[in-house]
């Protein structure tokens, strides 16, 4: 009996919109997933809404909805997005469901069993106004190292330094802004350290991750597991757990669980199995596939394979792990308009085109993979369109118009019959490339033999023979049409619509990599008539892939208008996220001007109109150079970049927290269009935004890693 395959891609939070950074390990995985199937494969796809923690609750408590009528609208929402994006789960279920509650239960009972659970009565953070312990992303404060305000609990994102909570200078609880205090908890240990030896073993398996990132995960091992803090206090969105008080399970112990709970939920419902057992019983003849982003290595790589192993259950076989996107060259922002809904895109564009461009940039690697808009058009019209769409259309409309849908028979030898033999030879190449998730690899093969097939027919000029010798014009057309049958099925799993849209076309069943591998010349049964040609794809217009980029400035609501989405405020970064405990809102830092060349006096704080507003030009610059001013000791005097081929010069009043050497190298947030003005008898164009009291407390702007001369809307 064929192995039964399983394949998952990580549950998305209910906790924000799909973007185009968790629309590449979808699309991954369901072209894997597309690919085993056309191999005859008996594989099912499964993922699910991880829907516990405190961002959840917390956000749908600000709503002032209960966090279950919170996480259903994202259930729909999500499932709307990727079926607009062709991937097509078996099931899409929910970890807020009885199955996995059943299922965290019994496997929390196993390890408590087997002697894996530990209490330990531990110190935290806690908010006396809030009444709940704070994660660590929920505590603002100083940074210890570089004295950055605003940073989080765990690390300062100016210095990179981590650190604990506890050494935070002036520690604010992020909800409410009051300083926290420490109280003690009794919570639940899993005893990780006990199966280094366990893990080590199954970090060797073959197939079981890239070898990169088992040498990287040693560094764990180095340093000796800790054992790992399953349970959180209420309140916690989450499963209380059973025989304790107000404790609940951290988020990351029943999120993988999920995968359990989705086909207990998929067996039930569709009866293709007794229940998830068939599949994750220790035993079970079963292969069990996890696609996962390179942030969540540690949970999927350690935390799961031991809680299994303790709990009786089937090992993941493989993890496959990939990189991050970017947009245009940059980490994706939300305020630059690049981190884009999956709706975004497709309110402009049909889903293929990005199936396409993602297949053709995605290797076995965890390198990132990055969305140059100006790449995707070009790419995509001169491969997709124009490439393989034209060899379909050339071939088809002919055969459809002057030679009546009619196919010629397969020939004896002969140039046409030799293209389609030689792409034929090509499969095991292509179906290689796929397996191992060489995707590129894939998509170069397949273009090449659309370019040859276009060749071929230029050479053939079938458009002049059919005026004399209409039968070996045919002959030719129904060679290429061959060809574009075969890269109906090799794109399949990449682009299935456009692969649907030809074989109907062709009027001919869809072709698959199983009937591939027995398959010969001619591959169309050439007595049937041809469908009607249609172009596959229209070309990508320019402006409608920028419109996928909403502008961040136009979303700005005008006085009185209400504001934006609130769902999309609280949306977090799953693709960055090395915890799902980071706040929603946290509190902004309030922009001083105060540090500035010129001492500006601080306005009364009034309402002003968007219009002042608008009159300053506010850019991204990067200090070149940086030196004291002689006789003044707050002054700098600065070299900065805004993009415009010579350094501006600026004095600014920051001496007293940085020194020359801290500044220089650094990104700033320019006032740009200040008049200039003498200090110290230097010529000042301009003022650095600063955040803090003044003096030492204070903390230069940090636009972010976009070019020199960006402007700030
Ligand atoms: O990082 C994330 O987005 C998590 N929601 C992934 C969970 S995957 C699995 F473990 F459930
Ligand atoms: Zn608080």
């Amino acid at each position: 009996m064929a192995e039964r395959i399983l394949v998952t891609s990580a549950l998305p939070y209910a906790n924000g919109s799909i973007h185009l950074g968790h629309v590449v390990e979808y699309v991954q995985t369901d072209i894997y997933v597309r690919f085993l199937r056309s191999c005859g494969q008996d594989v099912v796809y499964f993922c699910a809404d991880d829907t516990h923690g405190t961002p959840i609750e917390l956000n749908a408590s600000k709503q002032g909805i209960p966090p279950e009528q919170f996480v259903a609208r994202f259930h729909d929402e999500h499932q709307r997005d990727f079926r607009d994006f062709d991937v097509r789960f078996d099931y899409f279920h929910s970890t807020n469901s009885p199955e996995n509650r059943q299922y965290a239960e019994a496997i929390y009972g196993r390890l408590k069993d087997a002697g894996d659970i530990d209490r330990r009565d531990i110190e935290q953070t806690y908010c006396e106004k809030d009444k709940r312990f704070l994660p660590d992303r929920f505590i603002r404060g100083t940074c210890p190292n570089c004295k950055s305000t605003d940073q989080y609990g765990d690390a300062c994102e100016k210095c990179g330094k981590t650190y604990n909570p506890t050494d935070l200078i002036d520690p604010r609880c992020a909800l409410c802004g009051t300083p926290p205090v420490r109280r003690n908890s009794v919570h639940l240990f899993f005893k990780l350290s006990r199966h280094e030896a366990f893990l080590q073993e199954v970090l060797k398996r073959p197939g079981f991750i890239h070898p990169g990132l088992a040498t990287q995960l040693q560094g764990f091992f180095e340093k000796g597991l800790a054992d790992w803090d399953i349970s959180r206090d209420g309140p916690y969105f989450g499963f209380a757990i059973p025989g304790e008080t107000d404790k609940f399970f951290y988020v990351w112990l029943d999120a993988p669980i999920g995968y359990i709970a989705t086909t207990e939920k998929w067996a039930k419902e569709s009866g293709r199995a007794k229940d998830a057992m068939e599949y994750w019983a220790k035993d079970a003849p079963t292969r069990i596939i996890h696609f996962i982003g390179k942030d969540i290595v540690y949970f999927h790589a350690l935390f799961w394979p031991a809680v299994l192993k303790v709990a009786g259950f089937h090992i993941p076989n493989e993890i496959k792990v990939h990189g991050h996107l970017t947009v245009n060259g940059e980490k994706m922002s939300k305020t630059r308009g690049t981190m884009v809904p999956a709706r975004d895109y497709l309110e402009q564009l049909d889903p293929s085109y990005l199936r396409y461009f993602y297949a053709a940039n995605l290797g076995a690697g965890v390198e990132d993979l990055d969305l140059n808009l100006k790449d995707f058009r070009l790419r995509v019209n001169g491969e997709l369109v124009n490439n393989v769409g034209n060899l379909a259309n050339r071939a088809l409309s002919m055969l459809a118009g002057p030679l009546e849908k009619k196919l010629a028979p397969g020939r004896e030898a002969g140039a046409g019959r030799t293209l389609v033999e030689q792409a034929l030879a090509r499969v095991p190449e292509v179906r290689e490339a796929f397996e191992k998730l060489e995707y590129r690899a894939a998509i170069k093969i397949i273009t090449d033999i659309a370019s040859t097939a276009n060749a071929f027919l230029q050479t053939a000029a079938p458009w002049a023979l059919v005026k004399k010798d209409a039968e070996a014009a045919r002959a030719d057309l129904s060679d290429a049409a061959d060809v574009a049958y075969l890269l109906g099925a090799l794109l399949a799993p990449v682009t299935p619509r456009v692969s649907e849209r030809l074989f109907a076309q062709l009027n001919a069943p869809p072709l698959t990599f199983q009937a591939l591998a027995t398959a010969k010349y001619p591959l169309l049964d050439r007595s049937r008539p041809l469908g009607t040609p249609e172009p596959l794809l229209p070309r990508l217009e320019e402006e409608r892939v920028n419109a996928i980029i909403k502008n961040p400035v136009a979303d700005i609501p005008a006085p009185g208008s209400g504001g934006k989405d609130k769902d999309k405020k609280s949306e977090k970064k799953p693709m960055d996220a090395k915890s799902p405990e980071s706040p929603a809102a946290a509190p902004t830092p309030q922009a001083s001007p105060g540090a500035g060349a010129g001492t500006v006096e601080p306005v009364a704080p009034a309402d002003i109109e968007y219009a002042d507003f608008a009159k300053v030009v506010l850019k991204a610059g990067r200090i070149v150079a940086a030196e004291k001013v002689k006789g003044a000791d707050k002054l700098l005097k600065l070299d900065v970049d805004l993009g415009e081929g010579t350094p501006r010069t600026i004095v600014s009043g920051i001496a007293e927290a940085y020194t020359a050497e801290a500044v220089a190298g650094r990104r700033v947030v320019v006032v740009a269009n200040l008049k200039p003005r003498k200090l110290k008898g230097i010529e000042s164009r301009g003022m650095l935004l600063t955040a803090g009291p003044g003096g030492k407390d204070l903390s230069l702007l940090d636009p972010g890693d976009v070019p020199p001369g960006s402007e700030i809307k």
